[in-house]
C-alpha cells in the first residue's frame, strides 16, 4: 500500500482566498478541511472585482486561511507532504500571491511544490466527490468560465467549445444589475424568476442555429436591457411583475442555450462515463433540472457537486494537486503564475477578458 500523503491546496485567483487539507490514505481520500474566505465586500463599491484590491486582500490572508485550514484539519504543518496551489488561469496579483506563499512554504518544509491549472481544478473535482472514472463531460459555468470540456485524464483535456464573449453567471450578474436586483445576480435573478413568466419577452436563443458548442451571452444581456427600457419608455418604470417576468424569460433563453449545447457536446461523444458541471451557476435549480434530463437522455449519470465544491475553493486544488502527485508530476522554484493557462492548448481561445479577469 503507498504511503499516506497530505495535501494542502491554496487558491486565490480571483476574489476568494482558500486553503484545504487533503489526505489520501492508500486510494481513500478525506477532506479534512476547506476554508474559503470571500471578498464580496470589498469590491462590493465598484461594481465588479478590483485586481489590486483582490491581490493585496490574498496577500494578507493567505497566511491565516493556511493557519486555520491545518488547525482545522488536525494537523501540524510538518505533517504535509505536498503544497498544491493555483498557478493559473486568473487575475495575476491573486495568482503571484498564493505561488509565492506556496513557494515559500514548499521550501520551509522541504516538500513539493505542484503548480494546479484551476480550470483542471474545477473539471476534476467529480472524481473527488463521485470518484467518476475518464473520460467525462464537463461543463464549467461560472461567472469568469464557460466552456465544454472532455476530461480524459488528470492532465488531458479538451475543449469542445465555450463562450465567445459573456460567461452565464457574468451575463446573471448583469441583469440583475439593470433591473435593480441585489449582486451576485445569479441567486437573485433565480428568486425573481420564480414568479415571472418565462414566455412573455421572446429573447433571442443566440448561436443556437450554429452547429458545434460555443455559446454566446452578451447579446442575451443586452436584448434584456432594451426590453426593460421599451417598458421603462412606454410606463415609466417597472413593476415586480414586469422584473420577474424578465428574469424568467432570460434564465429561460439562457438554459435552453446551454441545455441545446450539451446536447450537442454529448452527442459527439461516444464513450463518456458521466455528464458533470461545476462553476456557480451550477446552483441554478431550472439549469441543473434541464441539464439533469439531457445527461439522462444521453444515458449518463449527471454529477453536481456539491455547492461549495461547484464554486472556487481549495479542495479541488488539493485534488487536482493529488492526482498530479500520484503521477509524479513536480514543480520547481521557478513555477510561473500565469494570468492565461489554456487547458486545452490545441483549441485557441476564442475568449476576451471580462468582469472576473482573464478567461482561458
Ligand atoms: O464559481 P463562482 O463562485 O465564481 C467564479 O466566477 O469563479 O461563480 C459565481 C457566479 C456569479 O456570477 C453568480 O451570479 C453565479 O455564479 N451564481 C448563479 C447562482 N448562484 C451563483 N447563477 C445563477 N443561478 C444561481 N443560483
Ligand atoms: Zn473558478
Amino acid at each position: 500500500m503507498p504511503a499516506p500523503v497530505t495535501i494542502l491546496g491554496l487558491e486565490s485567483s480571483c476574489d476568494d482566498t482558500a486553503a484545504a487539507v487533503l489526505r489520501d490514505t492508500g486510494g481513500k481520500v478525506a477532506l479534512l478541511s476547506s476554508l474559503v474566505s470571500g471578498q464580496t465586500d470589498l469590491h462590493a463599491a465598484y461594481g465588479g472585482v478590483v485586481p489590486e484590491i483582490a491581490a493585496r486582500a490574498h496577500a494578507e490572508r493567505l497566511d491565516l486561511m493556511v493557519e486555520q485550514a491545518i488547525a482545522q484539519a488536525g494537523i501540524g504543518l510538518r505533517d504535509i507532504d505536498a503544497i498544491a496551489v493555483t498557478a493559473g488561469p486568473g487575475l495575476i496579483g491573486g495568482v503571484l500571491s498564493g505561488v509565492m506563499c506556496a513557494k515559500g512554504l514548499a521550501l520551509g518544509l522541504g516538500v513539493p511544490l505542484i503548480g494546479v491549472n484551476h480550470l483542471a481544478g474545477h473539471a476534476l473535482t467529480p472524481r473527488l466527490t463521485d470518484g467518476v472514472a475518464f473520460p467525462y463531460l464537463m461543463l464549467l459555468v461560472s461567472g469568469g468560465h464557460c466552456q465544454f470540456l472532455r476530461v480524459g485524464g488528470e492532465d488531458a483535456f479538451t475543449r469542445l467549445g465555450g463562450t465567445i464573449d459573456d460567461a452565464p453567471g457574468e451575463a446573471f450578474d448583469k441583469v440583475a444589475k439593470l433591473l435593480g436586483l441585489p449582486q451576485p445576480g445569479g441567486p437573485s435573478v433565480e428568486r425573481a424568476a420564480l414568479s415571472g413568466d418565462p414566455a412573455r419577452f421572446a429573447l433571442p436563443r443566440p448561436l443556437l442555429d450554429r452547429d458545434g458548442c460555443d455559446m454566446s451571452f452578451s447579446g442575451l444581456k443586452t436584448a434584456v436591457l432594451r426590453a426593460r427600457d421599451t417598458l421603462v419608455a412606454a410606463q415609466g418604470g417597472l413593476s415586480e411583475q414586469d422584473r420577474a417576468d424578465l428574469c424568467a424569460s432570460f434564465q429561460a433563453a439562457l438554459r435552453d442555450v446551454l441545455a441545446e449545447k450539451s446536447r450537442r457536446a454529448l452527442a459527439g461523444q461516444g464513450d463518456l462515463t458521466g455528464f458533470a458541471v461545476a462553476g456557480g451557476v451550477a446552483a441554478n435549480r431550472t439549469l441543473r433540472t434541464a441539464l439533469e434530463k439531457v445527461a439522462g437522455a444521453a444515458g449518463l449519470p449527471f454529477l453536481a457537486p456539491p455547492l461549495a465544491l461547484c464554486t472556487d475553493n481549495a479542495a479541488m486544488i488539493a485534488w487536482a494537486g493529488l492526482e498530479a502527485f500520484r503521477k509524479g508530476r513536480r514543480d520547481g522554484m521557478d513555477l510561473a503564475a500565469r494570468p492565461r493557462w489554456p487547458l486545452d492548448n490545441r483549441s485557441p481561445s476564442l475568449i476576451g477578458s471580462g468582469r472576473k479577469g482573464a478567461k482561458a
